[in-house]
C-alpha cells in the first residue's frame, strides 16, 4: 500500500510517501520560520499564503524522492484537524484534487493522533496497553492507548501547551522563534545549572492528570524582567523600578536549564499518576515537537526504565510536524475501513 500524506495544519507544508504504514520512502517539509520570526509567532494569513506556494512543489518532491510514479499512489491521507483553518484548507484542497484526479480514496487524519503514531514509523507494533503522551506547540495530553487506533484522553493542559511555554520563555530571553530548540541548546551548554532557580512544577489537584504551564512561564518572566509593581502603587509616580540582575549569558543559561527541568518534571509526575490508571501498562508512546527535547527524551527513558516499560519515541525527524506520521496513520485508518469523500472539512479542534 503506497500512501501519500499531506500536512499543512500550522506553519509547515509537508508531504510524504509511506509504504504499508511503516516504511517511510520520503518525507519533505517546507518550514516558514523566517516568515513569522519578526512577529514572534505564526501569523495565520501569512501561513496560508506560504502553504499555497509550497504545496505543489512539496508534493512533487515527495513523490520524486520516493522514486515512484504518481499513478502508483493507492491512498491520500491528509491532516484535516486540528489547526489553523486557512492553513488546513490548502492541504485539504490539494488532497481532494489528487484523490479525485487519480481516482484513489482519501482519509482525513487527526494531527494530534498522528503525533502518537510518529514513533511507530520504521518499527514493529508496540505492546498494549500503553500510555501515550503528546507534547507539542499546541497540545499537552496524556492518553490510554489500547491500539494504534484506540486512544482515550486522560488529561490535557488547562492553559498553555508545553511547547508554547518553551517558545514564550525563549521569547522572554530574546532567543527568537521557534524557541524550543534554541532553549534546549542553551540549557545544554556546559556549566548550565538547572537548580539555580526553583521554578514551580505544576501538580494541580492530587489526582489530576491535567497540566498547567502558565504559572511556570510567569515565574520565568518575573525572574528575568522583575515583578510588576504592587497594584496599590501602580500609576502613582515614581513607580518603583523592578530590581533585577542583568540578564547575562550565564544567567540566561541557568534560567533556561531551570525552566526546562521544571517543565519536564511536570510530565513525569503526571505519567507517574497515569500509569496507576492503566492496568498492565507495557509501553510509553511519546510524540510531538517537544519529544525532540534532549532532557525530555532522557527523562522519558528514565521513567520507562523505572516502570519496566518500552519507550516508543519518534526519530528526530518525525518529532515536529511532518507528513510521514499522517501517511502512516492514514494507512491504518483506511485498513480499518475509514474512507472520506470530497465533503471532508477542515476542523480547528482535535477529536483526540
Ligand atoms: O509538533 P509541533 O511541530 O507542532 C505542533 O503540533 O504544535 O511542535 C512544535 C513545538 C514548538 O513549540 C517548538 O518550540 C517545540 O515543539 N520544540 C521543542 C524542541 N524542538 C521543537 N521544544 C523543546 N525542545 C526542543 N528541542
Ligand atoms: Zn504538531
Amino acid at each position: 500500500m503506497i500512501v501519500l500524506g499531506i500536512e499543512s495544519s500550522c506553519d509547515e507544508t509537508a508531504a510524504s510517501v509511506v509504504m504499508d504504514g511503516r516504511e517511510v520512502r520520503s518525507s519533505v517539509v517546507a518550514s516558514q520560520y523566517e516568515l513569522h520570526e519578526e512577529f514572534g509567532g505564526v501569523v495565520p494569513e501569512i501561513a496560508s499564503r506560504a502553504h499555497e506556494q509550497h504545496i505543489l512543489p512539496v508534493v512533487r518532491d515527495a513523490i520524486a524522492q520516493a522514486g515512484i510514479e504518481q499513478s502508483e499512489i493507492d491512498l491520500i491521507a491528509v491532516g484535516h484537524r486540528p489547526g489553523l483553518i486557512g492553513s488546513l484548507l490548502v492541504g485539504l484542497s490539494a488532497a481532494k484534487a489528487m484523490s479525485w484526479s487519480l481516482g484513489v480514496p482519501m482519509v482525513g487524519v487527526d494531527h494530534v493522533h498522528a503525533h502518537l503514531y510518529a514513533g511507530m514509523l520504521g518499527r514493529e507494533e508496540p505492546q498494549y496497553p500503553a500510555l501515550g503522551l503528546v507534547i507539542s506547540g499546541g497540545h499537552t495530553s496524556i492518553y490510554e492507548v489500547r491500539s494504534a487506533l484506540k486512544v482515550k484522553r486522560l488529561g490535557s493542559t488547562i492553559d498553555d501547551a508545553i511547547g508554547e511555554a518553551f517558545d514564550k520563555v525563549a521569547a522572554i530571553l530574546g532567543l527568537g522563534h521557534p524557541g524550543g530548540p534554541k532553549l534546549d541548546a542553551l540549557a545544554a551548554e556546559p556549566g548550565a545549572n538547572d537548580r539555580a532557580f526553583d521554578f514551580p512544577v505544576s501538580r494541580l489537584s492530587k489526582d489530576s492528570l491535567d497540566f498547567s504551564y502558565s504559572g511556570l512561564k510567569t515565574a520565568v518572566l518575573y525572574e528575568a524582567k522583575g515583578k510588576p509593581a504592587p497594584p496599590a502603587l501602580r500609576g502613582k509616580p515614581p513607580l518603583p523600578k523592578p530590581e533585577v540582575p542583568e540578564l547575562t549569558h550565564e544567567r540566561m543559561r541557568d534560567i533556561a536549564a531551570s525552566f526546562q527541568r521544571a517543565a519536564v518534571r511536570a510530565l513525569t509526575i503526571k505519567l507517574g499518576r497515569a500509569i496507576e490508571r492503566v492496568e498492565g501498562c507495557r509501553t510509553l508512546i511519546v510524540g510531538g515537537g517537544v519529544s525532540a527535547n534532549s532532557l525530555a527524551r532522557r527523562e522519558m527513558q528514565r521513567f520507562c526504565d523505572e516502570h519496566g516499560l518500552e519507550l516508543i519515541i519518534p526519530q528526530m525527524g518525525y518529532c515536529v510536524d511532518n507528513a510521514a506520521m499522517i501517511a502512516g496513520l492514514g494507512d491504518r485508518l483506511h485498513a480499518s475501513g475509514q474512507v472520506d469523500d470530497l465533503n471532508l472539512s477542515a476542523v480547528p479542534t482535535t477529536g483526540c
